[in-house]
């Protein structure tokens, strides 16, 4: 919409991130470094953060490392669903039609993961919506005492699930974690930086946005990334609409006004 105005060649700050428009900063190296870890050397993870700060944005950079027919991957983020509803969403992932049964449903999961041509990764988003249950099948799953559990699988939510997984009842799932990362917000300097990164990608000067613009942002975003897109694209927008072509404090403290009203 404000493409032609600024003269971008891309779309800046978008909700859905092409591989290109990846940001890529020490926090993110160090969640990649544990999510390879876990696919080539252990068998649960945990990836927690609040909402917006990018953990699905990592998850799926993380994934597309994961191609070719060494990986077996199965990403599901549906999770407010019973527990064998969960299963039978994970083996209708795989292409198989679900039997009756839960007990049905782990050896179908289970057999096709030892029959599978590559490893099995299992990846759970917004987990911190599962039930008690679904927490428990899943580390039944990757428990077997006998054989190395034959699948990885990677939890990822916001932080009411590290408390969920504190308590007692979740103790052997939480020992069995040996991957854990807690992503967290932009730090000032990092959100500046994020914006630039955006505005190159988009063809545009970093100094469209003024640093007075960009401190706000960050102020009011907290450095979360997805809150970080809503204000600077309302902040073109507003720019725009005065027919101006630099981002100013004062234009960001006028979008800031809107996204306080609600
Ligand atoms: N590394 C990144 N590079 C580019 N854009 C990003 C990055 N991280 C986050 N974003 C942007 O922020 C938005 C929110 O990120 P994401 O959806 O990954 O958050 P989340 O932590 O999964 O939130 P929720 O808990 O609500 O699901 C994304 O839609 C994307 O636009
Ligand atoms: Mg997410």
């Amino acid at each position: 919409m404000f493409l032609n105005h600024f003269k971008m060649k891309a779309q800046p700050f978008a909700e859905r991130v092409a591989p290109e428009a990846f940001w890529r900063d020490p926090r993110i190296d160090e969640g990649l470094a544990r999510l390879r870890y876990l696919a080539h050397d252990a068998t649960v993870g945990l990836l927690t953060g609040p909402s917006g700060v990018g953990k699905s944005a990592l998850v799926q950079a993380f994934l597309n490392e994961l191609s070719g027919p060494r990986w077996e991957v199965i990403y599901v983020h549906l999770t407010h669903l019973p527990s064998a509803g969960l299963l039978k969403l994970l083996v209708s992932r795989l292409d198989e039609p679900p039997r009756r049964g839960k007990d049905r449903l782990f050896r179908q999961i289970l057999d096709r993961a030892d029959r599978a041509e590559g490893t099995m990764v299992i990846v759970i988003d917004e987990a911190h919506l599962l039930d008690h249950d679904a927490l428990t099948d899943l580390r039944l799953l990757v428990s077997s005492a006998v054989e190395a559990p034959p699948l990885k699988l990677l939890l990822v939510g916001q932080d009411p699930l590290r408390q969920t997984l504190r308590q007692s009842q979740h103790g052997a799932l939480l020992s069995r974690m040996r991957v854990r990362y807690l992503l967290r917000p932009l730090e000032v300097s990092e959100t500046a930086s994020y914006i630039d990164f955006q505005l190159k990608y988009a063809g545009a000067s970093h100094r469209l946005f003024d640093e007075e613009a960009k401190r706000m942002i960050h102020e009011y975003s907290g450095g979360m990334p997805r809150m970080i897109n809503n204000l600077a694209t309302a902040s073109l927008i507003q720019a725009m609409a005065k027919d101006t072509d630099r981002v100013s404090e004062g234009v960001v403290s006028e979008t800031v006004r809107e996204f306080q009203c609600v």
